[in-house]
């Protein structure tokens, strides 16, 4: 070999592992920046709500549960299951909420299931991952009783699950702001609990019930791409009246949802969290259909 290729193959080992040395420093800080955001303390005021006892309080609380998507992440009894699982962005569990092995459900105070599901911060006052208590921090009191007394009564189910990991690609992109990893950062904790509105045919109960698909939707529900999903998940649909609703009736949107098929005969699709909607009674739908035509048209 020559003393020049020597050289050479010297020089292209430096650059090599000065540009290992550099994604190495680089993951070191990601890595450290986001373990440090997992594992601030958040201190919330325990709100007490009342949580009553009677069975129509019972169902009440269960329905609740379905329409605001509790079933849908934590599954169908609730004992959690496997949330989000995209290879180097995150495996991610929604934890078993009932009292069988492995659930929170025999620990769990008042306190805690009001400071879980408003704030995302667990018993220990850290943030719990994804689990999107910006969505419920508006949840009202008589509401949030109704669930928690309902939560209470769940049997318990055994389901032991794995920690969640959130990979390189998962940090960068809740770094970017395009993945809501930790729910604690996007609400205030010291501000007061709206006061939920009035049930009834509005458009003030219709938003109300519809906070929760804005995660998917979007603020202003114009759809687009949801984020932190895997690539292969189709984007959400625009529900202003600029998208496809303004073809459809509310007969025709209650219809869709009772029978799962859209007035252009089309399925929804398995991603759309249809259950949670379909949960709903026809005046709830009337509601969130009042609510999404009065939306401006974008
Ligand atoms: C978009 C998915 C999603 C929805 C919807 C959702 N959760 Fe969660 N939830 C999660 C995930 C993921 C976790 C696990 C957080 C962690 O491990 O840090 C969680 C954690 C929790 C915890 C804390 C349990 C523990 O491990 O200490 C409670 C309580 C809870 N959820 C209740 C609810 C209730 C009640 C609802 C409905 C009002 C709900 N969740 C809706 C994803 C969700
Ligand atoms: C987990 C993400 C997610 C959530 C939460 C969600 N959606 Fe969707 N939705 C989608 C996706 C994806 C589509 C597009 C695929 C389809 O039409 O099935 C969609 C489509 C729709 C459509 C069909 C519109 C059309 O043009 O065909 C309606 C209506 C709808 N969503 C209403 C809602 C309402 C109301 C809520 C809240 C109660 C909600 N969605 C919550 C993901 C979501």
């Amino acid at each position: 070999m020559t003393v020049r290729r020597i050289k050479i193959i010297r020089w292209v080992a430096i650059v090599a592992g000065s540009l290992a040395t550099i994604v190495l420093i680089g993951l070191g800080i990601l890595y450290g920046i986001t373990n440090q955001r997992m594992n601030r303390t958040y201190s919330v005021t325990p709100h007490a709500v009342s949580v009553p006892g009677d069975s129509a309080m019972l169902a009440r609380g269960m329905h609740v549960s379905l329409i605001h998507g509790c079933t849908d992440c934590h599954g169908q009894n609730l004992a959690g299951k496997l949330f989000l699982d995209a290879p180097m962005v995150a495996k991610i569990y929604a934890s078993n909420l009932t009292p069988g092995k492995g659930g929170i459900g025999e620990q769990y105070t008042d306190a805690d299931w009001e400071r879980a599901i408003r704030h995302a911060v667990g018993p220990d006052s850290k943030p719990l991952i994804f689990m999107p208590a910006q969505e419920f921090f508006h949840l009202g009191d008589e509401d949030l009783a109704t669930l928690i007394h309902y939560l209470k009564t769940l049997p318990p189910v055994d389901n032991e699950l794995p920690e969640n990991s959130i990979g390189p690609i998962g940090r960068v992109l809740y770094l970017q702001g395009n993945m809501p990893l930790i729910p604690a950062e996007l609400t205030d904790h010291t501000a007061d609990h709206p006061v939920a509105p009035e049930p009834g045919i509005t458009v003030q109960y219709g938003k109300y019930l519809t906070v929760g698909c804005t995660g998917c939707h979007g603020a202003d529900f114009t759809g687009g791409p949801i984020p932190g999903v895997p690539p292969d998940w189709p984007p959400a649909a625009n529900l202003t009246p600029a998208g496809n609703l303004r073809n459809w009736t509310e007969q025709g949107f209650i219809q869709a949802v009772r029978t799962g098929v859209k007035p252009s005969g089309e399925r929804f699709s398995e991603y759309m969290p249809y259950a949670v909607l379909k949960a709903m009674t026809d005046d709830e739908l009337k509601a969130v259909w009042l609510f999404l035509t009065s939306l401006p048209e974008k």
